[in-house]
């Protein structure tokens, strides 16, 4: 099977890469949508209230309010724009509306949307929608999340917005292709220990990472059919080693210790998924949304889960952890700034993240041996000093502290130059930033 799929996925990579180099994204024939829906019932079974309750806690897993919810719409009423190279396509409304959403959807329609990525009128859809991740999800909890979008869920009338992307782009075979090249299997059999949601368990962590929880989406890089590099720990090194989406650089969730998790306890973990932030980091940017819709919302057992799987993952790179020093500290306190960029840290940053670089703990996050400061691709902290953040405001942390946009103050030049001062100062390892990627981050941020 793998050498088949090697082979046809060199060849559909030709075929494809013509219409579909930057479709993947999210290409759609919005027409199509709307006239998906026919008529079939809901099971009957699915009125069962257990059921419903644990699709809830499974679509919160999966976060599928992320991308079916428009700015302040109706909870998976769809409209959401996302935006891909070739135009902008718009999600779908998955509530249960017969007309505009999909109550008219069979089981079967819905597990072929879900984990197959075709459509109830059969063609193909954009990977926008994670089905490669999906398809790990079990049959089980198919029908689960089923039962909630069926019976949990209101229905909201809400017609599918057309997408703005044209003819030949709009052509949906070459999907179909992409597909068979690069979706894995879908689940059939159910396999208990990663079933069980109960205790703390590695297979549990493993399935809710490659499956529901599509951490890869976003922490693995992609190739030039914007396909995954790896969908599981199994397809290699790739997977979960980073990736950039949109103007954010999803970290490292590897065992590496100076850019990875290898320096983060079970805990720790734990602490940023459930709260948002930790002695180490904060999140911000997509993760900021993921902590909000998804990762508050899981039971300890599973975050523990998730932890402990993110840490079986073997490091990218034999890295020695990196020591703290004191001598960028002693220097910013005897006033000596000759090193480019550490006057604009003095007159800008020091405030909150003090000239030692550590910060003030679950408030201002510490700079100094940090694995997002010492991320390999510095976009993250280039689109943090441009725009600034906001840590996301989460039941069991509900303080937001914002860090303010220096894009209006500091020019190019200035930002590469305070964000390669934080990259190598108090023990710091990361490479040096230059004015041209700050400059091309700046020109292409919404
Ligand atoms: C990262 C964004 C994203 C997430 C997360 C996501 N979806 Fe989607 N989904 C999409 C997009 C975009 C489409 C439309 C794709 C297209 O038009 O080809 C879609 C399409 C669908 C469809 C097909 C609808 C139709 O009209 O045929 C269903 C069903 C669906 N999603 C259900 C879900 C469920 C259930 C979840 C959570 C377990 C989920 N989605 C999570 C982006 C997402
Ligand atoms: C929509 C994209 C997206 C998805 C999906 C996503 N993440 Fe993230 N994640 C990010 C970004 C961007 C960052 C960097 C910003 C930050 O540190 O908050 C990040 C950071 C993190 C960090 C902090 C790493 C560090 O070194 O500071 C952890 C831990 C993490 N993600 C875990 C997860 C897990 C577990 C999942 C799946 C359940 C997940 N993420 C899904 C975008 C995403
Ligand atoms: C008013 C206080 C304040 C100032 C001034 C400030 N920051 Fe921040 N910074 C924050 C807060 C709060 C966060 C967390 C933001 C989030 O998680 O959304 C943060 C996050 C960061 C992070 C990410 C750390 C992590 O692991 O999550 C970096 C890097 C950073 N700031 C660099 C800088 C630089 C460089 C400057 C000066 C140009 C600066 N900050 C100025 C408050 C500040």
């Amino acid at each position: 099977m793998r050498n088949a799929l090697t082979k046809l996925r060199s060849r559909a990579a030709v075929a494809v890469a013509v219409t579909v180099a930057g479709a993947f994204g999210l290409v759609a024939g919005a027409s199509a949508i709307a006239s998906v829906a026919s008529s079939t019932g809901a099971s009957a079974s699915a009125d069962d209230a257990a059921l419903i309750k644990r699709g809830e806690y499974l679509a919160r897993v999966g976060d599928c309010v992320a991308c079916h919810t428009a700015k302040g719409g109706k909870p998976f009423a769809g409209g959401l724009p996302m935006h891909t190279p070739i135009g902008i396509v718009y999600s779908t409304n998955i509530t249960p509306d017969a007309a505009t959403g999909i109550g008219a959807y069979a089981y079967a329609d819905f597990d072929n949307a879900l984990r197959h990525g075709t459509s109830k009128a059969g063609y193909t859809l954009y990977p926008a929608m994670p089905y490669p991740s999906y398809a790990h999800i079990q049959p089980d909890d198919v029908k689960a999340l089923y039962a909630y979008f069926m019976h949990g869920v209101a229905p909201v009338y809400q017609p599918h917005i057309p997408n703005g992307i044209r003819w030949p782009l709009s052509m949906r075979w070459p999907l179909a292709l992409w597909r068979i090249a690069f979706a894995p299997d879908v689940a059939t059999g159910t396999n208990a220990q990663a079933a069980d949601g109960a205790a703390m368990s590695l297979e549990r962590g493993r399935y809710l990472v490659e499956g529901l929880g599509h951490c890869g989406a976003c922490h693995t890089s992609r190739g030039t059919l914007l396909q995954e590099h790896a969908l599981t720990d199994g397809g290699g090194l790739a997977f979960l080693q980073g990736g950039v989406v949109e103007q954010w650089f999803a970290n490292n969730l590897r065992d590496d210790r100076v850019d990875g998790l290898g320096e983060w306890s079970r805990e720790d973990i734990v602490a940023f998924l459930k709260t948002g932030r930790n002695t180490h980091s904060a999140a911000f940017g997509g993760m900021r949304d993921v902590v909000l819709d998804s990762t508050q919302y899981m039971s300890e057992p599973d975050l523990n889960s998730i932890a402990a799987y993110l840490q079986s993952l073997a490091p990218a790179r034999q890295q020695a952890a990196l020591v703290y020093s004191n001598k960028a500290a002693l220097a910013l306190h005897a006033g000596q700034t000759g090193v480019p960029g550490a006057r604009t840290f003095l007159d800008n940053c020091a405030a909150c993240h003090r000239s030692d670089g550590k910060g003030y703990d679950g408030v201002f996050p510490r700079l100094a041996l940090s694995s997002t400061v010492n991320a390999q691709d510095p976009t993250s902290l280039i689109s943090l000093v441009l725009h600034g953040a906001s840590m996301p405001g989460t039941h069991s942390a509900p303080t937001v502290f914002t860090m303010p946009a220096f894009g209006q103050r500091l020019n190019d030049q200035q930002v590469a130059e305070v964000v390669t001062f934080i990259r190598s100062a108090w023990g710091n390892q990361a490479s040096a930033v230059d004015a041209g990627t700050v400059q091309r981050i700046r020109k292409s941020s919404p």
